[in-house]
């Protein structure tokens, strides 16, 4: 039989919602302000009435924390702070068993400084881990690190410079050792084997470098490392062969990839020809202004760049390295619905980070509580579980300030009023495992309106219509024939016929009669 589309079973990632947690701000049980695993173990069931199919964990492996787990100093085991590997064993069954897939974040571009394999590498320039890492007599450029400064940083005791493209307590392996590459493909099995479903993978543009390390055309000079040194051809070898491992298990294990490259053409080959990542993040509209132009442009860019059977887009709106859409959208509660519905209908597997279905807003931290190198604070405010002082943490301050108004926007308070943006998430997340068209079908662009948004989704007889208003004045659109309103932003005439009537900051999903 050929190799048909038909033929083969579609992935489970695949038009998934994924929802990412960031592991300090979830929950707390052991009352020292930061989140533990057993504090997310306890809320898998507001997992589950969500309905999302997977959970991805920024980093909770040991790490001094100078960039809050992502300088990891042991890839095998869990930094005490939020609990053991037996812990982590009974979320993953607690997880499995409600049916949640489990991801983790593996950080392959850098270690800690205090990673015992750099520590090793900086004791001697003849250590047999010298050459795990960058080390060059002089620096090779003019490269500068995210988070400032240059990205050479100087050891006194062996006369040489490294190369660390983050902080200079991140330095980069050197990906062309193939004992670094051994060493990291075992700290992947050592999750696999455990049963976890796959890994979100950081930086995974920057695992190779150019071998000459150019600073790049004179109007690149000093700039971040990342820009100018990543995205170099090297990198699709090694995406292969990680590849190849994950497929090597059984029960579709993913791999999605952190390619923070704002030009989404320059994405679509981190896929290759389905040889290389399952999934890559296209961050570029992640950037766009919250503006109907502007998104149906990059609706349509995606749909362009992405080859329609091997690159499966992936569409992401909040995270923890950026503020919340609701903030950057201007702070709307309405207009971070029609964005839940934006995100949750487009063709791709979405990407939700903790506390979006809550509407929650950047906490507006004094600057004496920011910690981030980075100044990322505000996203990473904890989750509000309820109304109590302690918003069902062990204490009442946490390690970060409370995002707006915890005593009313919080999960409990949320849940038992039927017309809160949670329950909107909800709904919206049920319409989508109701259709094909909606998780797994083609779209179209159709014609609107001046500050609309329309397109159809199709698979087979099933379709679906997105009408998306993304101005606060109402828009009148030609209602069509036959279309009944399957979710509303605000909840009003679900189950009505369309009228072709929005009102400004709202938007629809519509079904056939
Ligand atoms: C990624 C992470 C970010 C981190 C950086 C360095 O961009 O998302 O949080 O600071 O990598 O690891």
């Amino acid at each position: 039989m050929p190799h048909t589309l038909a033929a083969v079973a579609t992935p489970w990632w695949k038009g998934a919602v994924v929802y990412q947690i960031y592991p300090r701000s979830f929950c707390d049980t052991d009352g020292d302000g930061v989140g533990d695993l057993e504090g997310v173990r306890r809320h898998l069931d507001h997992l589950s009435r969500l309905g999302v199919d997977a959970v991805w964990f920024s980093p909770f492996f040991p790490s001094p924390m100078a960039d809050f787990g992502y300088d990891v100093s042991d890839y095998c085991d869990i930094d005490p702070l939020f609990g053991t590997l037996d812990d982590f064993r009974r979320l993953l069954d607690d997880a499995h068993e409600r049916g949640i897939r489990v991801l983790l974040d593996w950080v392959p571009n850098h270690t800690s400084d205090r990673h015992p394999w750099f520590v090793e590498s900086r004791s001697s320039r003849d250590n047999p881990k010298r050459d795990w890492y960058v080390w060059r007599d002089e620096p090779s450029n003019h490269w500068q690190a995210s988070f400032g400064g240059d990205a050479w940083t100087y050891d006194a005791r062996t006369e040489q410079w490294y190369l660390h493209s983050f902080l200079p307590e991140q330095p980069d392996l050197d990906w062309r050792n193939p004992d670094v590459v051994a060493a990291m493909h075992e700290t992947l099995r050592f999750w696999l084997d455990m049963g976890v479903d796959g890994f979100r993978i950081d930086v995974v543009h920057g695992l190779a470098k150019d071998p000459d390390m150019p600073d790049g055309a004179e109007e690149h000079r000093g700039l971040l490392a990342d820009f100018v040194t990543m995205d170099a051809d090297e990198v699709h070898p090694l995406l292969r062969d990680l590849r190849r491992l994950a497929d090597s298990y059984p029960g579709d294990r993913m791999l999605v990839g952190e390619v923070y490259i704002l030009d989404t053409r320059r994405v679509a080959p981190y896929y290759g020809n389905g040889d290389e990542l399952h999934l890559a993040f296209n961050f570029r509209p992640l950037h766009a202004r919250w503006d109907a132009r502007a998104w149906r442009r990059q609706i349509e860019i995606a749909g362009e760049a992405f080859d329609p059977i091997d690159a499966w887009p992936v569409w992401v709106l909040s995270n923890h390295d950026v503020p919340r859409h609701r903030t950057r959208y201007g702070g709307s509660e309405s207009r971070a619905r029609v964005a839940a519905v934006l995100l949750l209908t487009l063709r791709g597997t979405a990407f939700l980070y903790a506390g979006e279905e809550l509407g929650l807003e950047d906490a507006k931290v004094p600057k004496r509580r920011v910690v981030d190198p980075g100044g990322r604070d505000g996203c990473r405010a904890p989750i509000p579980w309820d109304a109590s002082g302690t918003h069902g943490w062990g204490v009442t301050d946490a390690w970060l300030p409370w995002p707006p108004d915890p005593r009313h926007r919080n999960v409990e308070r949320l849940a038992v009023d039927e017309h809160s943006i949670l329950h909107l998430y909800r709904r919206l997340l049920v319409a989508r495992a109701a259709s094909d068209a909606l998780r797994l079908g083609s779209l179209k662009c159709v014609d609107a309106p001046d500050g609309v948004v329309a397109y159809e989704r199709r698979s087979g007889a099933d379709r679906r219509r997105v009408v998306l208003n993304f101005e606060t004045s109402p828009a009148k659109l030609d209602p069509g024939r036959g279309w009944v309103v399957d979710v509303a932003t605000d909840g009003e005439g679900e189950g009505d016929a369309f009228s072709g009537l929005l009102a400004g900051d709202t938007g629809v999903v519509l079904r056939p009669v």
